[in-house]
């Protein structure tokens, strides 16, 4: 089955206000007439910025998907600093990042909170795109897999096939991420492959192969053309070269060729 290649860019704790504008434009500017068919094209802006990058992107008729990266589960309440997914879907989010690395590492985000807000954002049609990675550590016992795939298992815990059908994956190795680090194509894809076997045993075969399995850790413009051929990854999931409108744009037309 072929799948439509996605290009996710997680800004992260990056760009004001201003600054978000300005990117989002240029990356409006630079953008192909294929984007938005060819490859699905997504930003994710810091909270803050969602508002504005959604006016640029609409006032340009983009096809850009708008992406938060991070939720609350529960739509409205007592959680200071929190932001609901009936929040997320006013403000235009197709699209929502969680267990990010950097969440779970620093944040607390367990795969409990995980699976909450996985379920919260089917509730409200957003989709979500899961993230998972082994520490090096991880990766030096043999359990990748094992890890990568029990992250997978417990974020998907109770979700319907019709909600699961819709799901990202993003696959990011933690000991890659900031790192000018790499995995090899092959062993990226091999845990992309136990990624989309695992997600069949627990629904159907169909159903795993329609689903999207991004990769995420130091994806560049200069490398991504040996990850993106490979047969279970479906895009990427970009930190820093997401922040350059010329690096983006070249990932995301990388999917093109
Ligand atoms: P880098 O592309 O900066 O390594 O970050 C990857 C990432 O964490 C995207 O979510």
């Amino acid at each position: 089955m072929k799948r439509t290649y996605m290009m996710a860019g997680n800004w992260k704790m990056n760009k004001t206000t201003t600054e978000a504008v300005v990117l989002s434009q240029r990356i409006s500017n630079h953008r192909e007439d294929t984007w938005g068919t060819e490859v699905e094209v997504v930003l994710c802006p810091p909270f803050i910025d969602l508002k504005s990058v959604r006016n640029v992107l609409e006032f340009d008729h983009a096809s850009i998907a708008l992406g938060a990266q991070n939720v609350h589960w529960a739509d409205n309440g007592a959680f200071t600093g929190e932001i609901s997914p009936v929040m997320l879907k006013e403000v235009g989010c197709s699209y929502c990042i969680i267990g990010h690395s950097e969440r779970r590492e620093m944040f607390g985000e367990t795969d409990e909170t995980v699976n909450r807000k996985a379920k919260a954002l089917f509730a409200h049609g957003i989709v979500p795109i899961l993230c998972c990675g082994e520490t090096a550590q991880t990766r030096d016992e043999g359990k990748t897999n094992e890890f990568v795939c029990g992250q997978i298992e417990a974020g998907l815990a109770g979700i319907d096939a019709s909600d699961a059908g819709k799901i990202v994956i993003a696959y990011e190795p933690i000991w890659a991420i900031g790192t000018g680090r790499v995995p090899t194509p092959e062993a990226a894809d091999e845990v992309c492959g136990a990624i989309r076997a695992t997600i069949a045993s627990l629904y159907s075969p169909q159903l795993a192969e329609g689903i999207r399995i991004l990769y995420g850790g130091s994806m560049k413009p200069e490398n991504a053309a040996f990850f993106l051929p490979m047969p279970n990854i479906d895009g990427g999931l970009i930190g820093g070269a997401a922040l350059d409108a010329d690096s983006f744009r070249d990932l995301v037309n990388a999917c093109l060729v």
